[in-house]
């Protein structure tokens, strides 16, 4: 295997914003990207090239195809259908999945022994349909989960205290969708609970505030939608994180969405909690006694993704 090779699957917007932060942090040595147009993913790697005698490192960038994958020690998936004005991620479960059939088939053949990394929505749904298909290992395939929403919450949250967004440590968990939440029981500003911020007179953040913040955190992505059609930079940074903590062997703790196995009392879903993310995938699932209120926020995200899917055929 090569440690340092990456394989895009899909160069939309997404795959390409990922592709792009990649070539801009030198995230790895080898970035393949796949397309069904295979001109457009030609183009695309001619275009990044371009860029690399102003990058940190050396890559090497080109156009590839499936047999690319059998070596690769990352596959991330990007493709499928995006969300329209008016659609929810839900709404994408069958025409994905049917893609992500396809994929995984392809992936499959060549051998692959990697980690999946998937982006695709429903992401945490997604990726038990890839877990499922593939028969990998639970740990070696990772959805992207709420990492870009708990990022999201970090510069909210960052902006309204006037706090570095990278010394507010607080979690969104559950589904990458309208059933997330945030884990506020654990949320802190640096070494200050956001909790009891709330609770003092004299700042200027109380409860209401934290729920208007969760809120527009959950609804955030249909405002860039409605603004400019689809997200694609967060996430493409977003995925540049989880690569990093995997090529790096970082051992960093990321919202992906991860197996539960008995873990939060739940098993066989995918679902964002927070895990400790490493070369192996996802080394360990952190286990967080949830107060009364967040552990049944949990529960209703994992009852929502097992009902839907119960309606797939896998
Ligand atoms: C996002 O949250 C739409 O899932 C995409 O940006």
């Amino acid at each position: 295997m090569n440690k340092s090779k990456v394989v895009i699957v899909g160069t939309g917007m997404v795959g390409m914003s990922y592709a792009y932060s990649m070539v801009n942090q030198g995230t790895c040595e080898e970035l393949v990207l796949i397309d069904l147009d295979k001109k457009r993913a030609e183009g695309e790697a001619i275009d990044l090239n371009h860029g690399l005698s102003f990058a940190p490192r050396k890559m090497k960038i080109y156009a590839g195809d499936y047999s690319d994958c059998s070596d690769a020690y990352i596959i991330c998936i990007t493709a499928g259908a995006i969300q329209n004005e008016g659609e929810t991620r839900l709404d994408l479960l069958h025409k994905n999945t049917k893609i992500m059939k396809s994929i995984i088939g392809e992936i499959k053949k060549t051998g692959f022994k990697g980690i999946l990394l998937i982006a695709t929505n429903p992401v945490d749904i997604m990726t038990y349909v890839s877990w499922k298909l593939s028969g990998y290992d639970k740990s070696k395939v990772i959805g992207s989960g709420t990492t870009l929403d708990s990022a999201r919450l970090r510069y909210t949250l960052g902006e309204r205290l006037n706090v570095n967004p990278k010394d507010i440590n607080a979690y969104v968990m559950g589904e990458h969708g309208d059933s997330q939440f945030v884990a506020w029981s654990y949320a802190l500003c640096g070494l200050q609970p956001i909790y009891q911020i709330a609770s003092r007179k004299d700042k200027n953040i109380d409860f209401d505030d934290l729920e208007k913040i969760e809120d527009e955190v959950r609804n955030i992505a249909y405002k860039i939608i409605d603004c400019k059609k689809s997200t694609y930079y967060g996430i493409g940074m977003a995925l540049t994180k989880i690569t990093k903590a995997i090529l790096e062997n970082e051992n960093t703790v990321l919202t992906v969405s991860s197996y539960l196995n008995g873990e939060y009392g739940n098993e066989d879903v995918y679902i964002a909690v927070p895990s400790i993310v490493n070369k192996d995938g996802v080394r360990e699932v952190i286990h967080l006694p949830l107060d009364a209120t967040e552990k049944e926020k949990l529960n209703d995200s994992i009852k929502i993704m097992k009902e839907n899917i119960k309606k797939l055929d896998l």
